[in-house]
């Protein structure tokens, strides 16, 4: 096979770049993540199958997208960590100080998300060793009782470990070599296991939850709630697509680069859609989102399955990839952001932020059930805040940085983009006008500001 030798600048031989697939792959895993795997099948069954999966199209078409794709050429044109990239291409303190808060959005995601990546794990090996399944079992107190106990430290330290000894590696070694294996790897899984799904007694019930379109079911709610998965699938508003586009080769196209990201994020959920709802309803077991969907209802599945621990294990494989690939592009973001602000080697750096990192999240992972399960101010634990002032407020607000600067501060965005006439037009439109006013809508709704 022809090795990509045109990976770097000639210019900037010795600085790091992906090459162009390994970039469009470590993209694809970034974007790929939880969130296609137990969230998206789930509101797209609830509210009207196909046609919000249309709808959901639309949203990233004409938010998603034109965010993704400014976000990468921020990244590219200032080659910059999240926060020295807006201050590269203008000179504007202000706007580093914007990009800072993005870093730090980054680092405080990664605090639990580990934690969540690392019961992935041990529900892996947990069922390909058996031991998850027993006749008649209680998932669901099964589940509170590991995530209540300590067991769920050692695995977000081996999360921890593993993403930090990739992003050591740098980021042709590291993270696209990571991405390299485990995302066609991911992909061949999926397919295995949909086919699995589809032959159950019973699958098409299932098929027809996630897919029968009704278009009654489409309402501003349902519009709001598909704007902010576009927006969460596609890892925007936290600086992490910014700072892979800081190792793109000045020669990769970054308009097809955000179409491929695009299709790949779809087909992906997709395909993780085909594979739940057939599973869950062949066994008679009520469908939900996340972690009750994940580590309570599809256990008590496969259970039931022959070979169940086989296709259990592989399914919490998939998780844990789509877990990994997505937490190795949110922790580069502050160890990248490290190395240029202390001048740290990317080993030291990846050592130091992850180990910060792990202990910072300590609480969230003893908050879910454990000793620290009782400490609720405001009524959420402390996993829970995390999640929500990350989720809801931090990236809108980061995601609001990136279209105004794009749209309105940086002249030069269109050069960067290789975008002219047209297609410059509508991208500068959707980032100028469109973006703006619906991240403001979608925060206003996720912290109940807004009813609809
Ligand atoms: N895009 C990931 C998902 O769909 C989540 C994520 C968000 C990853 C932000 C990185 C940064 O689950």
């Amino acid at each position: 096979m022809k090795k990509q030798q045109d990976a770097s600048d000639p210019k900037n031989g010795t600085e790091e770049r992906f090459s162009k697939t390994g970039f469009i792959l470590a993209a694809i895993g970034s974007s790929v993540g939880l969130g296609n795997m137990w969230k998206f099948p789930y509101i797209t069954g609830k509210h009207g199958g196909a046609a919000f999966f249309l709808l959901f199209i639309v949203c990233l078409i004409i938010v998603g997208l034109p965010v993704l794709l400014a976000e990468m050429v921020i990244g590219r044109g200032g080659r910059g960590n999240a926060s020295t990239s807006f201050y590269n291409l203008t000179g504007k303190k202000v706007w580093a100080a914007f990009g800072l808060f993005a870093v730090l959005t980054a680092f405080m995601i990664m605090s639990y998300y580990a934690v969540v990546a690392g019961w992935t794990l041990h529900y892996t090996v947990q069922s390909l060793t058996g031991l998850l399944f027993e006749p008649g079992a209680d998932y669901k107190s099964k589940f509170l009782d590991f995530a209540g106990s300590y067991t769920p430290l050692f695995w977000q330290a081996v999360v921890t470990v593993v993403c930090g000894s990739v992003l050591a590696k740098g980021v042709s070694g590291g993270i696209e070599k990571f991405n390299k294996i485990l995302i066609p790897g991911f992909l061949i899984i999926l397919i295995v296991l949909m086919f699995r799904a589809l032959t159950l007694p019973g699958a098409s019930e299932g098929v027809a939850f996630f897919l029968k379109p009704d278009f009654s079911k489409l309402d501003a709610e349902s519009a709001l709630i598909a704007l902010g998965h576009a927006f969460f699938s596609l890892s925007l508003g936290m600086g992490c697509m910014l700072t892979y586009g800081s190792y793109v080769d000045k020669r990769q196209s970054l308009g097809s680069a955000t179409l491929a990201i695009g299709f790949g994020d779809l087909v992906y959920a997709l395909i993780a859609g085909l594979v739940i709802f057939p599973t869950v309803f062949s066994f008679g077991l009520e469908p939900g989102e996340g972690v009750g969907l994940a580590f309570m209802a599809l256990p008590a599945a496969f259970s039931k399955m022959y070979l169940g621990s086989v296709f259990g294990g592989l399914f919490f494989a998939l998780l844990a990839i789509a877990a990994l690939t997505s937490a190795v592009s949110i922790l580069e973001v502050p160890v990248a952001f490290a190395m240029e602000r202390w001048g740290w080697s990317r080993s030291k750096s990846s050592v130091y932020v992850s180990a910060v990192c792990f202990l910072v999240g300590i609480p969230s992972a003893l908050s879910v059930g454990g000793v620290l399960g009782g400490f609720t101010p405001g009524g959420k634990s402390i996993f829970d805040w995390v999640d929500f002032v990350t989720a809801y407020i931090a990236m809108p607000f980061g995601g609001l940085v990136v279209t105004l600067f794009t749209g309105y501060a940086w002249k030069k965005a269109g050069e960067e983009a290789g975008l002219s006439g047209f297609w410059y037009k509508a991208w500068m439109i959707a980032l100028r006008f469109v973006a703006p006013v619906l991240i403001l809508l979608i925060f206003l709704y996720s912290v109940g500001l807004l009813k609809v």
